[in-house]
């Protein structure tokens, strides 16, 4: 699939959100959370979970490549949300819908979610699939979720950065707490099989964080493939593939006028945004927040 994904008229916009076991869900996903809850993932489905704008798409396009041994015309088949389901997304017109991409497609699957760890349905736990988990630091993940929020028609008017600041350290945006989240995961990381990595070490060393990715999954890859991985996987070179920077998802979904998907892709953009103020209360909080889970961030307060 190439062209854009014109005809969604059922997308309601700006979606509500709903309380599912205390974390707050787009009302799309809640409302057949059964559903998601009840999925089936077979032995050698891998998981890419990750609490939104951690760099997903970026460990998606890697893990592809690692995948398809590095060639580009295989991972430009589609985009990545159809070669890698978005599991407990779901859409009226199905266009974008995981689950019922995950319904055709053969096993073994690459799937995304954002799904805290404690929400992640019971079959990957039993079917010991692989979880490569990917964190960012909780100031610019905030400020790339407001822009995203600002773009992304789907999700929650963000309302002004101030208001958003104060909702992201509540824990009041689809997918709740960040806090939660990369703590959740990290508690479990021994007891799975899972690589928890950071989204600041891959910016810090793309080549050793590819080889890490490529260690996990069991694949041998040479080392000019893993070179040529790197390059297909540099934020202007994502940026410039239709096939990985969302350009097939329309306008009205994502506005790109407002942001765009691609929008940085630095470490450290958050001290464009916060003030000095915001920033000593929001250190004070995370550190308080944090402390039963010292998740090790680097570049941080
Ligand atoms: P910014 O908004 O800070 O630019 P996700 O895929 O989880 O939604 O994360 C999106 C964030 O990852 C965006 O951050 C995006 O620019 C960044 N990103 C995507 N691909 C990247 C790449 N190849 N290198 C660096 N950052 C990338």
């Amino acid at each position: 699939m190439s062209g854009k994904e014109t005809d969604m008229p059922d997308w309601s916009l700006r979606s509500n959100l709903l309380s599912i076991k205390g974390v707050p869900l787009l009302e799309s996903i809640a409302m057949h959370w059964e559903r998601v809850e009840a999925f089936q993932a077979v032995p050698g489905d891998l998981l890419i979970a990750t609490y939104p704008k951690a760099g997903t798409t970026w460990t998606q396009e890697i893990v592809d490549l690692i995948m398809n041994d590095g060639k580009k015309e295989e991972c430009m088949r589609a985009p990545t949300h159809i070669r890698m389901p978005f599991l407990e997304i779901s859409t009226p017109n199905k266009i974008m819908s995981g689950f019922q991409l995950l319904q055709v497609m053969a096993p073994p699957r690459v799937i995304k979610t954002h799904l805290p760890i404690q929400l992640v349905p019971h079959s990957f736990w039993e079917n010991r699939c692989k979880v490569i988990y990917v964190a960012r630091n909780a100031k610019d993940t905030a400020v790339s979720y407001y822009h995203f929020s600002r773009m992304n028609q789907v999700q929650p008017d963000p309302g002004t950065w101030p208001e958003y600041l104060d909702k992201f350290m509540r824990g009041e945006l689809p997918w709740g707490s960040w806090y939660d989240h990369v703590k959740g995961y990290w508690k479990e990381k021994e007891k799975k099989n899972m690589l928890y990595l950071f989204f600041e070490d891959m910016k810090e060393d793309p080549r050793r964080e590819v080889l890490r990715i490529a260690g996990f999954l069991g694949r041998h890859v040479p080392v000019d493939t893993i070179d040529n991985i790197v390059q297909l996987t540099t934020f202007a070179a994502m940026k410039n593939n239709p096939m990985a920077n969302y350009s097939t998802v329309p306008d009205s979904i994502f506005d790109r006028k407002a942001s765009e998907f691609l929008r940085k892709g630095e470490v450290g953009d958050w001290q464009n945004h916060f003030s000095s103020q915001q920033s000593a209360v929001f250190d004070e909080h995370y550190r308080r927040v944090i402390a039963d889970t010292p998740v090790p961030f680097r570049f941080l307060l």
